[in-house]
């Protein structure tokens, strides 16, 4: 695939027809170009747009009306910021401020060399280690502001 455009596979094209004329099939569809790509490209969403006939404005209203819906590849690196009550009491709250400034980016965003993605999460279970990050499955707890600079240096040297 030149310039890692994302085109529709044989197996979504075959997916689309199957449940073109059913209704609830736009759902559907956007579930199988998630679970295809880890994320809706725009030129998927075109192509999915003119094959069900249905305007590229709704495809985007849906997608974006759904957290579940990722408008962007995940980054190598997935960042879990607790915002379970304890995690949160304990601030939480700062530990994702900080990461957005340092990274410059926003919930759900990647930053552009595709190291790094933050996602908002509930509680991970480790309450007692709160505020928590989970990188990767790896959980870094008892977190503070400061700390943050050198998670994000310790990924950054990994590649
Ligand atoms: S609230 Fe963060 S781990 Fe439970």
């Amino acid at each position: 695939m030149s310039k890692e455009l994302a085109q529709l596979t044989p197996e979504l094209k075959a997916f689309i027809e199957e449940w073109k004329e059913k209704p609830g099939n736009l759902i559907m569809v956007l579930h199988q170009v998630q679970q295809t790509y880890g994320y809706i490209p725009r030129e998927v969403a075109i192509e999915v747009s003119e094959l069900l006939n249905v305007p590229l404005a709704k495809i985007y209203g849906v997608v974006t009306f759904y957290n579940f819906f990722k408008l962007q590849k995940a980054g190598k690196y997935i960042i879990q910021v607790c915002l379970g009550t304890a995690c949160y009491l304990r601030g939480g709250d700062d530990l994702m401020k900080e990461l957005e400034r340092q990274l410059g980016i926003g919930v759900n965003g990647t930053t552009p060399d595709g190291l790094f993605s933050i996602e908002a999460v509930r509680c991970l279970g480790c309450c007692g280690l709160a505020p928590v990050i989970v990188v990767n499955g790896e959980v870094h707890g008892k977190l503070e502001t400061k700390s943050i600079a050198g998670i994000i240096e310790k990924y950054r040297k990994l590649g």
